[in-house]
């Protein structure tokens, strides 16, 4: 059967079945950085639609009165702009808190190319985005941190069109994240938007990484979108590796391989990346690859073989000193920069996946990679959209960055409630995880240690069954207990796996000092760290940690005047990158463990 367009068969679906229930977008396009592109970012006209009148209003033709008489109450062309990409709440001072729809409209000309297709491709919206093009559905997306596409041959003009968006932040009980976060719902079109053009049949996805287990055995495959037949001939090389080899689609269009090499291994230490070039028909793409191998020996993290200790940082993806969803190379650069500075060998990048622009900047700076799907506290468990929604948005996280030697992590879930259904949610993720990428380890930062004795706990969350290296959440000293008797505190695990303390820390104003007692102070959250650094070294099966956080972030949850002011206080640094003393308390700790580690010449 001739396979139908992308475009047609989304219309097609769009027009049948209610958006809610309409069937996945498009499969997701490998490495559009690598592919020829027209950027739609920059200035689209908005019209806040707190109401979603526009739906009833057809907002999305963009129409202009006919004649003096006829009523249109909209018009773009006459309204305020936001810049793409960007989150609206830090661009208006009025939208800061605002949870809702937004409009977006902007105008572009394209000239038609023969034997090309054109999809319309989105970094990231949040939350939810409903895309019209030149007045015509294309197709919706949910999940706010995730990148999507659309083919939209059949609906481009040779010459002027006009795309129109409507992105709505707008918290539900069965969305992934649910209705409650200790971040900002940061709401637009906050990445890239960019047209990308293919020729009729081209290379959409593949996967180039070792073999589980294996050192110098590369297993692979490439997958081609279009009519691909007869089979077609794709060819693979690593030029600095010395391989070229090539291979024939099957009749899904999957072309695998399997071929030997002697590589450099990736490491913290030496993040090497290789070119890799793969090219089928008229279609070419080259990607920077790093290889390596992840696995767990018992309580031990193995990297190539070799056993390593995680010295992470956790940090969400708020944009140094301006705010707002991080969005550039920039914003990304000083934020790894500053876990570097830190000595870091690892970072969780939380609570939802981060750009690829951040975790290809991991690549090429040796810093491991938790990455993790917005599975946050309490989810609808019992409802089967929300669990296709988080399956959907982890497939996107795992399609998007499996050729990512950062990547040792997938994250399925964070703090969420011990209950049976929430059992059998995540169970069903990890097997989604491990199906979708069987190289990787599973994890998930769990909260639910219990007390087992005086100043004793245990992380007898069921789940850890189900998960490769388990992630421990606690705050001993902030939420619990006092810093000074974190000292007394013993954890223990009954799993036989590595234990990531994914999560410790306590809050403070940057340049507000008194005496280590008085909570608030940079000298409270100093100690705090002196304490329990002493305590989570002495956790057996201790494999790595993240502390909670980075940077200073935008939170509702966090109103305190004069401390908070909106803002989850626990970073090392301040919002404004100022840091604070128990940066220097991490830091040296970190390199003290560095130099244990290193071999003395
Ligand atoms: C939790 C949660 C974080 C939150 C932190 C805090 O552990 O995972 O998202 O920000 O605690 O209370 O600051």
């Amino acid at each position: 059967m001739q396979r139908l367009p992308h475009v047609l068969l989304l219309t097609f679906l769009f027009l049948t079945v209610p958006l809610a229930a309409q069937a996945p977008h498009a499969p997701l396009l490998a490495n559009v950085s690598s592919r020829k592109t027209k950027s739609l970012n920059g200035a689209w006209h908005i019209i806040v639609d707190p109401l979603e009148s526009g739906l009833g209003s057809k907002f999305y033709r963009n129409r202009k009165p006919k004649d003096k008489s006829d009523l249109v109450e909209y018009d773009f062309d006459a309204s305020e702009t936001l810049n793409v990409p960007g989150d609206w709440n830090t661009q208006k001072e009025k939208l800061l808190f605002y949870e809702g729809p937004i409009w977006y409209e902007r105008t572009f000309s394209y000239s038609e190319h023969e034997h090309a297709r054109v999809f319309a491709h989105f970094g990231a919206v949040n939350y939810r985005a409903r895309v019209y093009l030149n007045g015509e559905p294309i197709g919706e997306h949910e999940g706010g941190f995730t990148p999507f596409d659309f083919e939209v041959t059949k609906s481009l003009h040779d010459g002027e069109n006009f795309i129109v968006v409507e992105a709505s932040n707008q918290r539900r009980e069965d969305a992934v994240p649910g209705l409650n976060t200790d971040w900002w719902n940061y709401g637009g079109i906050t990445s890239d938007v960019e047209m990308i053009e293919t020729p009729e049949t081209f290379i959409r996805d593949y996967w180039v990484q070792l073999a589980k287990g294996s050192r110098d055995q590369i297993d692979g495959w490439v997958q081609l979108d279009g009519d691909f037949r007869p089979q077609q001939l794709v060819s693979i090389e690593i030029p600095e590796a010395g391989i070229k080899i090539s291979a024939i689609s099957d009749g899904d269009g999957r072309a695998a391989f399997h071929v030997s090499a002697k590589l450099q291994l990736w490491s913290p230490g030496n993040p090497k990346l290789y070119e890799v070039r793969i090219s089928s028909g008229n279609d070419a793409v080259r990607d920077l690859i790093g290889f390596r191998t992840i696995e767990t020996r018992g309580s031990q993290i193995l990297l190539n073989g070799e056993p390593i200790f995680l010295r992470g940082i956790s940090l969400h993806e708020e944009a140094p000193v301006r705010g707002g969803r991080a969005n550039s190379l920039e914003d990304a650069q000083t934020l790894l920069g500053w876990a570097k500075e830190l000595g870091c060998n690892f970072v969780r990048l939380t609570h939802y996946p981060h750009s690829e622009a951040e975790v290809r900047l991991a690549d090429r700076m040796g810093l491991l990679v938790w990455s993790e799907i917005p599975v946050y506290w309490d989810i609808a468990w019992k409802n089967p959209a929300t669990l296709a929604n988080a399956e959907s948005q982890l497939r996107d996280m795992i399609t998007r960055d499996h050729n990512r030697a950062a990547v040792i992590f997938w994250s399925i879930s964070n703090e969420t409630p011990v209950k049976p259904d929430r059992l059998l949610f995540l169970r069903t993720l990890a097997d989604d995880a491990r199906h979708l990428d069987p190289t990787r380890l599973i994890t998930s930062a769990m909260n639910g240690a219990e007390d087992d004795g005086a100043d004793r706990h245990i992380l007898k969350d069921p789940l850890g069954e189900f998960l490769d290296v388990l992630g421990l959440n606690q705050y001993y000293g902030w939420y619990s207990g006092r810093p000074e008797d974190a000292d007394r505190q013993i954890w223990t695990s009954p799993y036989d796996k590595p234990l990531i303390v994914s999560e410790f820390g306590g809050g403070a104003a940057y340049g507000r000092h008194g005496d280590p007692a008085t909570r608030w102070t940079e000298e409270y959250q100093a100690n705090l760290y002196v304490h329990q650094l002493n305590m989570v070294n002495k956790i057996p099966h201790l494999a790595g940690l993240a502390p909670w956080v980075l940077m200073d972030f935008r939170s509702p949850r966090r109103p305190l005047p004069g401390v908070q002011d909106y803002f989850n206080r626990k970073g090392l640094l301040s919002n404004r990158g100022e840091r604070k003393q128990a940066f220097f308390v991490l830091q040296k700790a970190y390199r003290e463990m560095e130099a244990r580690e290193t071999p003395h010449p």
